[in-house]
């Protein structure tokens, strides 16, 4: 049987500017046989951990997150980056430099969604500068809980992300890890 890193690269079409479209299968139009696969993956990484609580951003992670949560039987949480709708007002929140649309935004997380005595496995699709998955960690930490760690889909460990994660010791868990993009090609770690 196919393993997860190879079905998924088997579906990665990569552009000439380095970008890995997945919109046909990861964020646009979902693959859920897939998804529910790599949530059963990242599940069994952070299985005995005592993970309580998955939490994504807004809004491509937010499959992934359901799916992992699903397998472990804890739920989900999404930081809210577009707008707070009628969300309680008392919220974690926290700004997040993005270079790649460079500009700044809040994610926003309501207070009662996270408890001090939380163990929280930070998931998303992509960690590439990773601005926002630091900011999920600054919310977490905010609310005295625990970081198990961060799972994605695709790493690019190439990028600053990877780095700035373990460099606060924070476990780093992707399906797959591109090392570097030579001649057109992905290469892997
Ligand atoms: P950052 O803004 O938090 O620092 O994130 P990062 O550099 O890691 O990525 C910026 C956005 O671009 C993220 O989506 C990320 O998922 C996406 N991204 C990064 N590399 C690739 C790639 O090779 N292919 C694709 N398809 N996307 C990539 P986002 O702005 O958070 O949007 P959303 O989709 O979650 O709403």
């Amino acid at each position: 049987m196919a393993s997860i890193e190879s079905k998924l690269l088997n579906n990665v079409i990569l552009t000439q500017d380095g970008i890995l479209q997945v919109d046909h299968f990861l964020n646009h139009q979902l693959d859920i046989d897939l998804l529910e696969e790599a949530g059963k993956e990242i599940a069994r990484r952070f299985k005995g951990e005592g993970v309580t609580k998955i939490l994504t951003v807004e809004s491509s992670g937010i499959p992934l997150a359901c799916f992992t949560a699903q397998t472990m039987g804890v739920s989900a949480v999404y930081a809210r980056k577009f707008q707070i709708g009628y969300m309680s007002e008392d919220v974690f929140e926290t700004e997040v430099h993005s270079f790649s649309q460079n500009k700044a935004y809040t994610i926003r997380v309501s207070k009662k969604a996270i408890q001090d005595d939380d163990v929280v496995l930070i998931v998303d699709d992509f960690l590439a500068n990773g601005m926002s998955i630091l900011g999920l960690c600054e919310i977490v930490m905010e609310a005295g809980a625990e970081i198990a760690g961060v799972s994605v889909v695709f790493e690019k460990a190439y990028m600053d992300g990877p780095q700035l994660l373990r460099q606060r010791d924070v476990r780093v868990e992707a399906l797959v890890t591109i090392a570097r993009i030579e001649n057109g090609v992905l290469v892997l770690e």
